[in-house]
């Protein structure tokens, strides 16, 4: 396993923003959080370098990404239940306790979101592939112009598509051709329509863990692996169909709600 390129020392921030609700950003955050957070469990022991832990924020009010990683009980997923107020705070704590942390955002155009995009490395831009979502993609990047310009550096950003049919490769070339006209960079690898996606918000099983999940597996693996990319970033990805450690049978991952109090010093670390 080799680490070819060596994490950053400020702990990266991947936020998940769109101004429509509704194209995936959830959906993409929980699939990142628990391909990143099982790639990081099958990192050799190295003295404690990494921290093995991957903290979600959950910023939108309505707390899907919260249930559902409520469910899966991840043992290297912690995650934060945050508005806008808290966000800066919480982001800090998040912070120096992660190796990395992932925002999810409600699908309005908010301060959560100027706030966000601002402390990120990478915004991804959830957008279906139709013409309203191009508008949309066109809004939110708006925004995160908007914030680059308030904290003065670039923000890099991406597009990514989702719910793109299996079969139908036509409907997403046509799309991503509208995507580039509007001048919106896009991610190489899109989210593919898939059931595995819908039953894991019931389960609370990611696909690497889902029988029959194999090939939605393999979308986030590649999905994983180009978004570390465009934010500079590299984890080995590990064998598909190597079924990773049980995600519902340790008790270790969290999900704080604001009652909670935020983060609760070094719980649920793995060792
Ligand atoms: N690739 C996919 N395959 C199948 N279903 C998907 C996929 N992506 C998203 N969905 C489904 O589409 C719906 C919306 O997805 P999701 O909740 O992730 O969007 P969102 O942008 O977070 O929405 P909101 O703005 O309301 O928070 C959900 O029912 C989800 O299960
Ligand atoms: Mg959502």
């Amino acid at each position: 396993m080799s680490q070819t390129v060596p994490w950053p020392r400020n702990i990266p921030v991947l936020s998940l923003a769109s101004t429509k609700g509704g194209v995936g950003k959830t959906t993409l955050a929980y699939v990142l959080a628990t391909e990143i957070a099982r790639r990081l469990m099958a990192l050799p022991a190295d003295g404690g370098t990494w921290r093995r832990c991957v903290v979600c924020l959950d910023a939108d009010p309505n707390r899907t990404l919260a249930q559902v990683l409520r469910l899966t009980e991840h043992p290297a997923i912690v995650c934060v239940e945050s508005d806008s107020d808290r966000l800066l705070p919480d982001l800090r704590a998040a912070r120096a306790r992660a190796d990395l942390v992932l925002i999810d955002l409600e699908g309005t155009a908010n301060q959560a979101m100027l706030y966000a995009a601002g402390k990120s490395d990478l915004v991804l831009v959830p957008a279906q592939p139709s013409r309203f979502d191009v508008v949309e993609a066109v809004k939110t990047i708006g925004v995160v112009r908007k914030a680059a310009d308030l904290v003065g550096r670039d923000i890099a950003h991406r597009v990514v598509l989702s719910r793109t049919p299996v079969l139908r490769q036509r409907v997403a070339e046509h799309s991503r051709g509208q995507f580039a006209r509007a001048g919106l960079p896009l991610l190489p690898v899109e989210l593919v329509q898939r059931a595995a996606f819908q039953s894991m918000t019931y389960t609370g099983q990611p696909p690497y863990a889902q029988t029959g999940g194999e090939q939605a597996a393999a979308n986030v693996t590649a999905l994983a692996d180009a978004v570390l990319a465009a934010a500079g970033l590299d984890l080995p990805a590990i064998e598909v169909f190597a079924r990773a450690p049980a995600v519902s049978a340790s008790p270790a991952g969290s999900v704080q709600g604001r009652g909670a109090g935020g983060l609760a010093p070094d719980a649920h670390r793995v060792a």
